[in-house]
Order: C-alpha cells, then sequence, then structure tokens
C-alpha cells in the first residue's frame, strides 16, 4: 500500500467516531435488547429477528428484545423477577450463573431436571424466529434430550414433534410439556404432604445411597411403560403407600416422579443434604417453576402449539415426506458424552436394557475409537438424509455441533488443530442429501473443564 492511501484520523475524528452508537445502526429505535446480551451470535439473532418480524411478533414470540416501544415482550415477562427458587444450601456459583442467564436458560420448565448438551432455550427461540417458523407451523427435532426444542415451540404457538431414542428423554420431555399447563393444586398438596409422597416414590423407585453411584439389581420395566400419546402410568403403587389425594392423574404423578428422579441423581451426587430434604427443595422449585410460567401463559391471549413427543430412531424418522416446516437438532457431539451412563439410575428404573440401547445410540455405537468414528459418521449420514425427507423445500434444517478436537486428534492421528471439524464433516454430508449452507454462526463455550471452545449453529435450506 502507497503511503498517500493510508488516511490517519485526526483527533477531532477520532472524538468524533466515538460519539457515534451502532445500535441504532443495526436496530430501530424502537426496540430494546434484553439486559445480558453479550455474545456476537445474539446479537446476529437478535438482528435477524428484527429483519424478519412485525412489532407484534416480536412482542409475542421474540427472544432478544425486552420491550417494543412501551410494550414489555412475552420473552421479558416469562423471565423477570427471581431466575429460580434455588435450594439454600446451592452454591454461590451456581446462584450467579441462574442469575447471569436469566433470559437464556432458566425460564418457563428448561431448568427441571439437568441434562447434558441441553440447547440454551433462548437461543432456540431465536432460531426458530430466523427460520421464519410461525405459530400454525410445525418444527422437529429428531434427537430432543430433554425437550427444549418442543417446549419452546410450545410456548410460541408453534407445532412440534421430538424424537429421541432414549424412553427417558421422552418421559422427561412429556413431564416438562405438561408443567406448562398442568393442574397445581395437587403439587402444593403433594409438597404440603411432602413426607407421605417421598414414601411414596421411595418405596416405588427405590432411593441411592447418599454420595454413592449405585445399580438397580432389578428392573421395573413391567411396572412402568412409556406409550403412543404420552406418558403413561402403569405403577400399582407398593403397599402401604399412598400419595395425596388428586396426585393420581398422569400428568401431576408423572411431574412429581421427575421430581423424585432429580432429587435422587443429587443424592448421588452429594451428601450435604438428606434425600428427603433433597426432595422437598426440589419439589418446591418444580412448584415455583411451573406457576411462574403458567402465571404468565394465563395473561396472554395466544394459543399454545401442541406437542407429540415420541420414542424412535433419527435414522429412520416416523414421519412422512415434507411433513415439517423447520427441523432444528443438536446431535451427540461425535462420542464426547455417555448419556447412557449419565441416565443410569433412571433407565435402570424404568426397566431399559442400556446395553441393547446402547447399540442404538449414535456416538455410542463401536467398540474402538476409529471403529466408533465410522459408525457415527454413517450414521449422521442417514440422519441428515432423513432430516431432508420429512423437510419442505426452501425451509431450513438447523445444526448445532461442535468439534472435541482433543478426541479426534487421537483417532486421526493429527494435531489438534488440524483436525477436521464435525461441523464441516456434517456440512458436507448435508450438502449430498440437498441441504445448503445458508448461515453459520459460532458460540463460544465458556466453562474450564471443557475442551471444546466453540460450537456452530449450521442453518441448511432444503433445496
Ligand atoms: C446433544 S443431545 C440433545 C439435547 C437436546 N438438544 C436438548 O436440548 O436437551 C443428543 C440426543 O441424541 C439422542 N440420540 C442418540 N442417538 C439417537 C438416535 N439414534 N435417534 C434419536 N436420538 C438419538 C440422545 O439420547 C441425546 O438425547
Amino acid at each position: 500500500m502507497k503511503d498517500s492511501e493510508i488516511v490517519v484520523k485526526n483527533q477531532d475524528q477520532v472524538l468524533q467516531a466515538l460519539s457515534s452508537e451502532i445500535y441504532p445502526i443495526i436496530f430501530p429505535s424502537r426496540l430494546e435488547l434484553v439486559p445480558q446480551l453479550n455474545e456476537l451470535y445474539e446479537l446476529e439473532l437478535a438482528f435477524y429477528e428484527s429483519q424478519i418480524l412485525a412489532d407484534e411478533e416480536i412482542i409475542l414470540n421474540g427472544g432478544y428484545f425486552a420491550r417494543v416501544g412501551e410494550t414489555l415482550t412475552r420473552h421479558f415477562l416469562i423471565c423477570e423477577g427471581e431466575p429460580v427458587r434455588l435450594p439454600q444450601h446451592s452454591s454461590s456459583r451456581l446462584r450467579s450463573f441462574f442469575q447471569k442467564n436469566q433470559f437464556r436458560t432458566g425460564y418457563a420448565t428448561h431448568g427441571l431436571f439437568p441434562y447434558r448438551g441441553k440447547f440454551h432455550p433462548q437461543m432456540i427461540k431465536g432460531l426458530m424466529n430466523a427460520m421464519g417458523l410461525k405459530p400454525g407451523d410445525t418444527v422437529l427435532d429428531p434427537m430432543m434430550g430433554s425437550g427444549t426444542v418442543s417446549i419452546e415451540a410450545t410456548i410460541m404457538g408453534i407445532h412440534s414433534i421430538g424424537v429421541d431414542i432414549s424412553p427417558f428423554c421422552r418421559f422427561m420431555t412429556q413431564a416438562k410439556l405438561d408443567g406448562l399447563s398442568l393442574p397445581l393444586k395437587p403439587i402444593r398438596t403433594a409438597l404440603d404432604n411432602c413426607s407421605l409422597t417421598f414414601e411414596y416414590f421411595t418405596a416405588l423407585v427405590g432411593q441411592p445411597e447418599q454420595g454413592k453411584k449405585i445399580k438397580r439389581a432389578e428392573k421395573t420395566a413391567s411396572l412402568f411403560s412409556v406409550r403412543e400419546g404420552g406418558a403413561r402410568i402403569d405403577l400399582a403403587p407398593r403397599p402401604g403407600t399412598r400419595l395425596p389425594s388428586g396426585c393420581e392423574v398422569p400428568e401431576v404423578h408423572n411431574f412429581l416422579l421427575l421430581a423424585y428422579l432429580d432429587s435422587a441423581g443429587y443424592a448421588e451426587r452429594s451428601n450435604r443434604k438428606s434425600p428427603f430434604e433433597q426432595f422437598r427443595a426440589i419439589l418446591e422449585r418444580y412448584l415455583f417453576v411451573a406457576e411462574k410460567i403458567q402465571r404468565v401463559l394465563a395473561g396472554v391471549e395466544s394459543n399454545l402449539g401442541t406437542a407429540k413427543v415420541l420414542e424412535g430412531d433419527a435414522r429412520k424418522i416416523p414421519l412422512e415426506d415434507s411433513a415439517v416446516d423447520g427441523v432444528i437438532f443438536s446431535p451427540p457431539y461425535s462420542f464426547a458424552v455417555d448419556y447412557l451412563e449419565n441416565d443410569s439410575f433412571h433407565l435402570d428404573f424404568m426397566g431399559v436394557d442400556t446395553e441393547t440401547l446402547r447399540e442404538k445410540m449414535i456416538g455410542l455405537r463401536g467398540n474402538a475409537l476409529d471403529e466408533k468414528f465410522e459408525l457415527y459418521k454413517a450414521d449422521m449420514d442417514r440422519v441428515l438424509s432423513e432430516c431432508a425427507r420429512v423437510l419442505r423445500p426452501k425451509r431450513i434444517c438447523t445444526i448445532v455441533v461442535g468439534t472435541n478436537n482433543n478426541q479426534l486428534s487421537k483417532i486421526l492421528n493429527v494435531q489438534p488443530e488440524e483436525v477436521q471439524g464435525i461441523h464441516e464433516i456434517l456440512c458436507d454430508l448435508a450438502s449430498s442429501h440437498g441441504l445448503r449452507l445458508v448461515r453459520k454462526m459460532n458460540r463460544q463455550i465458556s466453562g474450564i473443564a471443557n475442551t471444546m471452545r466453540t460450537e456452530f449453529i449450521l442453518m441448511l435450506e432444503r433445496l
């Protein structure tokens, strides 16, 4: 570059530049962003919402705005106030996490039951808007996990179909969906009669030893089944125990059961509180969460979307061709997380043979790591072909995925920085099934323990 081309700004120009604001260049002044928006991908999603949605739509379904003119958005109303009622002994780190993420994650029934690899719900809302999904459309998550897409879609009036190979995911998602509308009086009764409720579930489910991981010897398959059309209980109460009256309704029973399983998981990991105290604290939180979201939903005149929750295989999606208006999912990131190990207590309780399930779980199939990786790619190829088949033309399939470079570098025998990202592999596979990349966003992952630094959001158009 020649010297004459360099235009050095003088200090007046520096000051002038500093006095101009970026916000009005990107957004109309009547739109006020939610607090705590501090990542670039969030700004991108907010931008797409402002471009794609009318003001009324932002008020009802926007994920990144607190206010349009004088009117507060529904997202703001759902999230404001006390984030979640945490048990008193909760660490200050956990408390600050919930406060910092009040508008991102800990709202509606999303915070119930910890599930690894869960989506940020606010991001899902923003993505559904950016994909052009409207109330009355249908979205699919073929690997729904804890059901973030189903819950968020329901609140937005979008119909949803969630599929997961794990029966526990199906049970958990259904219970969290039920939390949006179930009668709350029986839950209060269960809390008022907490020892009775606790005794009932302890007799039914068993209780992990405090601070220890245990395997249940006895499977309970004959007692529990999850069927088409929602979770259904075939559980006969154990002699000498009963639930407080009104709690036998399946939705209520399953909501309480999820709280019990949640508390059993805590008891396995920590012995700071007795299992009973842990259960009471968690049930209190479940009630608080359901009351909070139901209060907001009752105050808004809009229909909830309907949600179908299925147990099934993403490699063979149980839907007709061109059945949905959008697909969003996050596959296991290669074989970074052993979901079966995480859920072993609950799966055992449900009578699921984890070894049979393992053979169908993407990322867990195979023995040696290189065999696992080959199977992973072949499985993901089938999943992407299925996603393309069930998606209508011009509609969007969004995938959120990261790469565990350290793990892959060992398999491929290359340096971690030379590893081809899973997102690139998936994009290549997708294009062979008529899915064309239209937008890619990066999302930084925080946390020291995490070997992954970035996740990618891939938006693919069905040609
Ligand atoms: C990263 S998690 C999804 C988490 C989810 N996005 C959420 O918000 O909770 C991946 C999910 O894929 C599911 N999965 C693995 N193999 C599957 C298969 N063959 N068919 C359907 N789901 C499968 C696992 O059970 C797990 O729940």
